[in-house]
């Protein structure tokens, strides 16, 4: 990977990492294709984290899905604006999504309300955790999961990094000299963090595994969560 970007923004991220390798999982989801009515009902998604937007538009699928893409980084946000700006069904949004949770409901529900929903349908948050994780420690990560699971009516995929990722993260760090995320060394949640996002999302935040979606080129599992109350 090359670059160091202490929230995970590489702006030339989709160089090394190429939306195939995560767009691939979503091909199995039957979640958009309607029930074979002609009604075209709305899908609304929030992708968090969405970098400068690897998602294309996907043809053939009965609902519209409008999509709202999130980030930290308004230079990745800008650049997200300039490739979709002829796509009348994504708009961007800059947000740090542990900000105060007043500007979180701002701009998530200034998109919901101008569509007539309080809740998205589905939350995507692909290679996002482990930044999450490093910047903001155990109460951080499982505050986002929280977060995410709060703002869906009922899906949820996450695509967790596992924690080779983050040795690997802190190594490219100190290759360079660069100083190590100080949070890397206290947090507790580790080994086993794929499994303690799960354990969280079901016990905590009433999201079960609906479906395994398969594994990305880099090892990670992307997993689609639907709320207990709908399966
Ligand atoms: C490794 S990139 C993954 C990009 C994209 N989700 C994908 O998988 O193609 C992680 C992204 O999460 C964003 N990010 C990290 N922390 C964030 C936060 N607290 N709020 C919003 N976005 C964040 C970064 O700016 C970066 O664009």
């Amino acid at each position: 990977m090359s670059g160091l970007a202490k929230h995970g923004n590489f702006h030339n991220y989709y160089k090394f990492n190429t939306p195939e390798n995560r767009l691939r999982q979503l091909d199995q989801l039957s979640l958009f294709e309607g029930r074979g009515d002609n009604t075209q009902r709305v899908f609304n998604v929030l992708d968090v984290g969405c970098n400068e937007n690897c998602c294309k538009e996907k043809s053939g699928y009965q609902y519209k899905i409008n999509t709202l893409g999130v980030d930290l980084d308004s230079v990745l946000i800008d650049r997200a604006k300039e490739k979709s700006k002829d796509n009348p069904n994504v708009s961007f949004g800059r947000l740090d999504m542990l900000d105060e949770m007043t500007n979180v409901q701002q701009i998530t529900q200034d998109f919901l309300s101008a569509r007539g929903s309080t809740q998205f349908d589905l939350v995507v948050c692909f290679s996002i955790t482990m930044w999450i994780h490093l910047n903001h420690g155990d109460q951080g990560l499982l505050q986002f999961l929280d977060r995410v699971s709060d703002l869906t009516l009922n899906f949820l995929i996450i695509e967790p990094q596992p924690w080779s990722c983050y040795k690997s993260a802190v190594k490219r760090h100190k290759k360079v000299g660069a100083e190590v995320h100080p949070l890397f060394s206290v947090i507790n949640i580790r080994n086993d963090v794929e499994e303690k996002i799960k354990e969280h999302l079901s016990s905590n935040c009433g999201m079960a595994v609906k479906q395994e979606l398969g594994v990305t080129d880099w090892g990670r599992g992307v997993s689609l969560y639907q709320r207990n109350n709908k399966l």
